[in-house]
This record gives structure tokens, sequence and C-alpha cells, in this order.
């Protein structure tokens, strides 16, 4: 039998249930692909599931390969599939519910993986799909964001404030984040016009009224939010669900966002990257092995940009 490295779990808990070893090596069915993984990208969800916070949701069963970002090769494919070929670069946030990505080779739905962009190497490919397809189906697809909006994006220099700050220039909105000082400069360069700091500053004090809030905090972040949109606007949420009531009370939209796979969405975000219009930062890059320092560092909640797992 095949085998392959791997970093799995047996059981939900800290940092130290990640086990790094050799295990069997997956075989792809009819309509999936397996690709051998160069970079794997670390996000929130990893150790948020390893700590049982969505078993309600996802009904994992162990043993479990964590992480849900990758940029690799195709290295074989099942039956009945005609768009990708062995040798292809592709990258890709794949199904959520199955085995993932800190490990040498993962099975895919061929409708989960795109080809991966053409500019930018494994390591800077892997930090890419989940914050981007996460940036798209907020702004675009719930919030409906156009040229001229203007949207508010807590944690913009974080894994996807960073990518949804540009995909929201890039639509031509008008885009305010919030930020330590640390991250003032690394924003304005990637284009935001309005920094805040969070730590010193009520962003509800010091912020024009808005078409759409990005909300990657929850808590006392989104509802000191919902003021600033004007009447019809929206906040989205990727970690606690808006009350529809309160937005009512305000005479706003709300959403929330739990990302899904999807090829085409990543197909445009490559376009966007190799046309130089986003622009991916990875902050830390670290071995397989390591992905117990990985989610350590993830789960501090600090970082600026992305974490990734160096696999080949
Ligand atoms: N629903 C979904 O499908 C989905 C998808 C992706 C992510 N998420 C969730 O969204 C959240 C963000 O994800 P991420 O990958 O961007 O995380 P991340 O990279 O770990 O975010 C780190 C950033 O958060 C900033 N930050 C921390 N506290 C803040 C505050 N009170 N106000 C403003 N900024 C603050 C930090 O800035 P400083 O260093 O300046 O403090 C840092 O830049 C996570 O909870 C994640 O699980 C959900």
């Amino acid at each position: 039998m095949k085998t392959m490295k791997a970093v799995n779990i047996y059981s939900y808990g800290g940092p130290e249930v990640l086990v790094y070893e050799d295990v069997p090596r997956p075989h792809p069915d009819a309509g999936e692909v397996l690709v051998r993984i160069h970079a794997a990208g670390i996000n929130p969800v990893d150790w948020k599931i390893r700590e049982g916070h969505l078993r309600e949701m996802l009904h994992h069963t162990f043993p479990l390969v964590l992480g849900w970002d990758l940029s690799g090769v195709v290295e074989s494919l099942g039956s009945g599939l005609a768009r990708l070929k062995a040798g292809d670069e592709v990258f890709s946030r794949p199904d959520i519910s199955r085995d993932g990505a800190y490990a040498e080779f993962i099975v895919v739905k061929e409708s989960e993986l795109a080809l991966k962009p053409r500019s930018i190497d494994h390591i800077h490919a892997a930090a890419l799909p989940l914050a981007g397809l996460t940036s798209w189906q907020t702004l675009f697809e719930a919030g409906g964001l156009s040229a001229g909006q203007r949207v508010l994006i807590h944690a913009a220099a974080g894994g996807v404030g960073h990518v949804a700050v540009q995909l929201a220039k890039w639509k031509g909105a008008h885009v305010i984040g919030t930020a330590t000082a640390k991250n003032h400069e690394f924003l304005r360069k990637l284009g935001v016009d309005q920094v805040i700091d969070y730590n010193t500053e009520r962003f509800e004090e010091v912020v024009q009224p808005v078409d759409m809030v990005l909300d990657t905090i929850g808590g006392d972040t989104q509802e000191r939010s919902w003021k600033l949109l004007k009447r019809g606007g929206i906040l989205v949420s990727i970690v606690s669900p808006p009350k529809a009531e309160v937005a009512a009370e305000h005479g706003v939209r709300q959403a929330f966002v739990f990302t899904q796979p999807n090829a085409p969405q990543l197909d445009e975000i490559a376009k966007l990257v190799d046309a130089e219009k986003l622009k991916v930062i990875v902050e830390t890059v670290l071995p397989l092995s390591d992905a117990t320092r990985g989610q350590e560092l993830s789960q501090r909640g600090h970082g600026k940009g992305k974490i990734v797992l160096r696999v080949v």
C-alpha cells in the first residue's frame, strides 16, 4: 500500500491532538482528482474544527486530516473527467466535510479545482482559495457590492481582510478598513481609502455611512457596526449570524456566509492575480511537520496576511 505524510487528529482538542504521521494515500473515485499537494494554507477554521466548534454542522469522523486550502499538481484522475489532466497545476478550497490538505496528497472533486495563477508559486497560491472565495462570496454574491459604494472591512490586514480590500477596490468601491497602527501603511499600499486603528478609535464615530459592512470579528464589533449602514445597506458576517430583527430595526439587510468551493470563482480570482490586480501576502511559511506551530500562530489572531505549510 502506498503511504503519505499527513497531519491527523483522532479527537477534538488543543494543538497537542495534531499528529504528523504516515497514512494510506487516498484514491480518486469517479469525478475525483488525486492532487499532489505542494503547499497548504492555514485558516482559523482549521483550529476551530480541531477544537470541535463546528461538530454539529460538519459531522467529521476520525482520523481527520485538517486544512482546506491548497495548491499542487494533478497526480491522477478518476473516471469520467475531461477538464483537467495529470501534471496540471491547480489550487482549491475543497469540501470541508472531507479530509483536508495538511498532507502530501488529497482527493478533490474536479468541480472544486481550478488552474492555479501562473504568476505565483504554490506557497502563495495555497494562501488564496479560502480567503479569495470568502471575499468574493461576501462582497459580490451576498453583498452585491458595486462601483462607487462604500464598504467597511473589519480586520482588513488579516487573511480574509487583505484580499477583500483589494477585491473591493478592484470593483471600484470606497474602502474603509480597521487594523492596528502597525498595519496601516500595509493597508494604504493595498489601496484602502480610510484606515482606522480599532485600538484607539471608535470606528462608529469616525466612519461616514456605508453601503456594506464585512464583519470578520462578531460580538461587540458587529453590534457597533449596524448604525453605520445607510438605509437598505447590508451587514455580511462570516463569524456570527446577524439577527434579522436587528437588521429590520435599522432598516438594513443582513447575511451570513459560510464559504463554499467554487471553481469558476477561483478562475476569476486567478485571472486577477495574473493581471496584477490582486496579490496575496504570506507572512509565515512552515514545514508540514510544523502544523502545530502554524495553528498556534493563527489562533493568536494578529497575523498580517496568511500562514502556509510547505509540503514539497
Ligand atoms: N464563514 C466563513 O466561511 C469564514 C471564512 C473565512 C474566515 N472566517 C472567519 O473569519 C475570521 C477572520 O478570518 P481570517 O482568516 O481573516 O483571520 P486572521 O487572518 O487570523 O485575522 C487576523 C487579523 O484580525 C485582526 N483583528 C483581531 N482583532 C480585531 C478587532 N477587534 N478589530 C479589527 N481587527 C482585528 C488582526 O489585526 P491586528 O494584528 O491589527 O490586531 C489581524 O490582522 C475568523 O474568525 C475565521 O474563522 C469565516
